[in-house]
């Protein structure tokens, strides 16, 4: 089995992993999730568990069925009827609490806004009634390219409000990325935003959806929100464009929602897989808000009347869609959202919102732990960190010293840390401690969550009993599965129910040892976890050959001590251009430009030949090795060994 290599480095260190953390006495007595027997009784019937939770939200029909399963084909709540803004916006205002705060935000810049449910709910109405009127019906697709603003919260619900399948698109993405996606859904609609703060700078988004949406036919209209502070974008007004503030301000305040069937669409969300083409991971209604109600109540233990949460990842990844805009507002709980960097104006901007807004649920990313510790202990040192009482993390497998400094630095020995294991295709949480029971270990995910069925399989497919590791797989369907991919329904089974038949296949590899726990060691396909997010090696590759120096390429990820892992290009020229560091630079930037600044190589490696087997395949397991200084692998399927000593040789020298 090939694994990432940051799993690889770690693996020695995990298995040496002893400490373990029981959850306070205070916190256990007071946990929404006490009683370790939910496990068995999940297990025995997941159906009637998951019912149990669906039953706790709004709907105007209640489903016949709870699972309809045809492998790899799942149906939950069959014939329920329901509205995914009423669960967030409308059962809160309806129970008197208008006035409770959904979100604190806060701008770069330091502006501020504090909004209720009642404000947001106004809003989300708003912009369903202007959707409404410039012709946007059930089904239709709209894109959103926006920032972290409420907005881009209230456009969310206003789609689900009339049944539109929305699209969130990260406001980093290229003008290329936003346009491939934008063309695979045919969205008729875009929303942005002209501008917004990162680090400072006021970046312009208009101009990027301007490039976009001229190749985009399918667009009829791109609605503007205006970031304010003078947001200065060198784009010009179109005849397709309109002001937001014309498209929605003006609408009436309330909007009938549409009563969506359980399995209607609520979005497409894009993630990488192993080929250049991006995959529109399709979630629908009933099952998907049930598992983020869910997973938010259990796992990050909400108490809606006096926690406040704050997710930092942004609402363009999926975490941002299940724990900022569906699971925690369904749930009531106040949020805090923030627009910027987290070392703007200093490296103490997180703590300084947390001490603010007395933060009690703190959820990131593991990158963003190791920048912490490198920025210094000084910074969140200088606040009081007191109304903190749970910490969780997400994205990338956490090295134990990053685990223990969080524990240390954030949670002052107090929090239980919840390492959470999912998927954009899982919409929910599905491996992770429940703060209340589970006794934690530095850099385990520790157990599936109940109701979740996962195993360890081996190359065959053989499950691994006991403890052991390999291949992870779901064994049953879970209520926010993704329902496909987006036009693809042959690639949604062949990429995940063909490897092994049956099963679920993750693309992750995964040790368990002999408590249960699970170790999540990274992906095992050409998927690589840059900084928490997701990019292929496929698609950087391709970004590389388009440049018309570059006759072939092959992209790795490489360990990296902040990101986990970065790509390095190894890059084959077309005759008649040389190997300089100008044009190595132009190649990185080229990268940025197709996709987005996150994929930008960390360096391009020039070679005279690439390593491939037999029959042509490029061994990146090899150009791994090379570039991680390992001793190689087995080279006996190489066409011609020699080429990856040169390689070797020419990464030393760049190295030196
Ligand atoms: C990785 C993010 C180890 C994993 C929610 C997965 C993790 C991919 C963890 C999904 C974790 C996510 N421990 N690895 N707690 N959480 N991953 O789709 O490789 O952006 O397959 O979803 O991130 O990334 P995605």
């Amino acid at each position: 089995m090939s694994q990432a290599p940051t799993a690889r480095k770690t693996i020695e260190t995990l298995l040496q992993e002893h400490r373990h953390f029981q959850p306070p006495a205070s916190f256990a007595a007071q946990a929404n999730a006490r009683d370790p027997s939910i496990y068995e009784r999940a297990d025995q019937d997941h159906e009637a568990w998951w019912a149990s939770w669906a039953e706790k939200l709004h709907w105007d029909r209640k489903w016949d069925q709870v699972l309809h399963w045809d492998l790899p084909f799942a149906r939950w709540f069959v014939g329920g009827k329901l509205n995914a803004s009423v669960q967030c916006l409308d059962r809160h205002v309806q129970a008197g609490l208008g006035t409770r705060v959904a979100f604190h935000w806060e701008g770069e810049p330091g502006d501020a806004r504090t909004l209720t449910y009642a404000h947001m709910l106004e809003g989300a109405c708003r912009v369903a009634n202007g959707l409404r009127a410039l012709g946007i019906r059930k089904g239709d697709r709209v894109t959103l390219y926006m920032p972290m603003v409420p907005e881009l919260a209230m456009a969310m619900h206003g789609c689900a409000r009339i049944g539109a399948i929305f699209s969130v698109v990260f406001a980093g993405f290229s003008a290329t990325s936003l346009k491939d996606r934008i063309q695979d859904q045919q969205a008729r609609l875009v929303l942005c935003a002209d501008g917004c703060w990162r680090r400072g700078k006021l970046l312009d988004l208009k101009t990027v959806v301007d490039e976009a949406v001229a190749e985009c036919p399918s667009v009829e209209r791109v609605v503007v929100w205006r970031r304010g502070a003078g947001a200065a974008t060198a784009s010009r007004k179109q005849a397709r464009d309109l002001e937001w503030s014309a498209a929605f301000d003006h609408q009436p305040a309330t909007c009938a929602p549409e009563s969506m069937d359980a399995e209607d669409p609520l979005y497409i969300l894009y993630t990488s897989g192993t080929t250049g083409k991006p995959k529109g991971i399709l979630h629908t209604t009933g099952g998907y808000l049930t598992a983020a109600y869910a997973t938010s109540n259990l796992v990050f233990d909400l108490k809606p009347e006096t926690d406040v949460f704050w997710c930092t990842a942004d609402i363009g990844w999926v975490t941002g869609h299940s724990y900022v805009v569906f699971g925690p507002m369904a749930n009531g709980v106040t949020q805090v959202m923030y627009e910027g960097a987290p070392n703007h104006p200093n490296p103490d901007r997180f703590w300084e919102l947390v001490a603010r807004h007395k933060v009690s649920i703190f959820y990131t990313a593991p990158t963003a732990i190791r920048a912490f510790m490198k920025w210094g202990d000084e910074w969140p040192a200088k606040h009081d960190l007191s109304s903190l009482r749970l910490l969780g993390t997400v994205g990338e497998p956490i090295n134990p010293e990053a685990w223990v400094w969080y524990l240390h630095h954030i949670g002052r020995e107090r929090c239980p840390i919840v390492d959470t294991w999912w998927q954009t295709e899982t919409g929910s949480i599905l491996i992770t401690p429940l703060p209340g029971i589970t006794r934690t270990l530095p850099g385990s995910a520790t157990r599936p969550f109940p109701g979740v069925g996962a195993a360890l399989v081996d190359e065959q497919g053989n499950e691994v009993q006991g403890a052991g590791g390999g291949y992870l797989v779901l064994t049953r369907p879970w209520p926010s599965m993704l329902r496909g991919i987006w036009g693809d329904n042959e690639r949604y089974h062949k990429t995940y129910w063909s490897r092994f038949p049956g099963r679920y296949f993750a693309g992750d590899g995964c040790k368990r040892d002999e408590e249960g726990n699970y170790w999540l060691l990274g992906r095992v396909d050409d998927v690589m976890n840059v900084a928490g997010h997701r990019l292929s090696t496929m698609e950087i590759e391709s970004a590389l050959v388009d440049h018309p120096a570059v006759a072939e390429a092959a992209v790795v990820g490489v360990p990296h001590d902040l990101k986990g892992q970065t790509p390095v290009g190894f890059v084959l020229l077309r005759a008649g251009h040389q190997p300089t560091p100008t044009l190595a630079q132009d190649l990185i930037e080229h990268v940025a430009k197709l996709i987005g600044g996150l994929a930008r190589p960390e360096r391009v490696i020039f070679a005279a030949e690439l390593p491939k087997t037999r029959s042509g395949k490029i061994m990146r397991r090899l150009l791994r090795d090379v570039a991680e200084g390992k001793a190689l692998g087995d080279t006996t399927t190489l066409a011609d060994p020699k080429v990856v000593e040169e390689l070797k040789q020419m990464y030393e020298e760049k190295e030196s």
